[in-house]
């Protein structure tokens, strides 16, 4: 069974939907039950099977109940999938005052992918091993501006499994970090539109997480990102404007349909 987390979402919809063609056994998670559902149907309908297991991973009591729920029902994961996630642009002086922005993202997209992870690792190696895909940002190691809350959380847990896995290899689970680009999902709209002219199509970014389960890399990123964080290590405060900078060129770049 492959558990995957944000299965509602622009890229995990796409991924399931891949999943469901090769017959694929999933688990499904995100906060809204009915979503989840209904692509449980789908998934059906195209020759997968599905389960929904609903909950909110910035609840950690929630994600620890989540855990033993698939573990009693399903038995161990053979893989993860985390791609549950939740993104904000916000300015500095936007921020003050406003903490919980901090509490919010790293919930969503450090805390509880983390606690889940913590969950249900010992079981995926008593199983005899697994894969774990954790899909983070291309922003990630490239810090800027008006991305500071996201990319904060985002990087979180890229160290976090940086750390981790050679010893998760031990135990039989090889971890692959896959960086997205910009990708044409609900995440993206209020900030660069409906279309972003630029961004991947949720298929093409679920390809990529597709190629982080079947063939297990450390890493997954765009030759820019990788250079971008070199560069952000060796020069953090030119970088940093220049990643600012950048962002809002991308941004006036890529802009099409409807911000909401
Ligand atoms: N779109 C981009 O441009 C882009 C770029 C780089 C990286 N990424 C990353 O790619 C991943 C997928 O993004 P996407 O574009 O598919 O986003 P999306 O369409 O907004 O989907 C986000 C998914 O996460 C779930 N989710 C959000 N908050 C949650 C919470 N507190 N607990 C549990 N589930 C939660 C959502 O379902 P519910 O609302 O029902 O919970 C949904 O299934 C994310 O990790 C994102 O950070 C996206």
């Amino acid at each position: 069974m492959i558990l995957v987390t944000g299965a509602s979402g622009g890229v995990g919809t796409a991924l399931c939907r891949e999943l469901a063609a090769r017959g694929e056994d999933l688990a499904l998670t995100a906060r809204d039950r009915g979503k989840l559902e209904q692509l449980a149907e789908q998934v059906r309908a195209a020759g997968g099977t599905a389960t929904v297991h609903p909950c909110d991973l910035r609840d950690q009591v929630a994600v620890a109940a989540l855990a033993e729920e698939l573990l009693a029902t399903r038995g161990a994961p053979s893989a993860i999938v985390s791609l549950a996630g939740h993104s904000l642009r916000r300015s500095l002086a936007d921020t003050v005052g406003r903490p919980h922005d901090l509490v919010r993202l790293t919930g969503t997209n450090m805390l509880g992918p983390a606690a889940l992870l913590l969950a249900l690792l010992p079981a995926m190696s008593a199983a005899g091993g697994g894969r774990v895909v954790v899909v983070t940002s291309a922003s990630a190691r490239i810090p800027a501006p008006g991305w500071a809350a996201y990319g904060a959380s985002k990087a979180g847990l890229d160290a976090w499994l940086r750390a981790v896995r050679p010893e998760a290899e031990r135990v039989g689970v090889r971890i692959t970090v896959v960086e997205l680009p910009l990708v044409a999902t609900a995440m993206a709209a209020p900030t660069y539109g409906e279309a972003p002219r630029g961004a991947l199509s949720p298929r093409r970014a679920a390809a990529r997480v597709l190629r982080g389960l079947d063939r297990a890399p450390a890493l997954i990123s765009p030759p820019w990102a990788r250079l971008g964080a070199v560069l952000s290590q060796a020069a953090p405060a030119l970088a940093a404007r220049g990643a600012g900078a950048g962002a809002e060129l991308a941004q006036r770049l890529a802009v099409r349909g409807r911000t909401r």
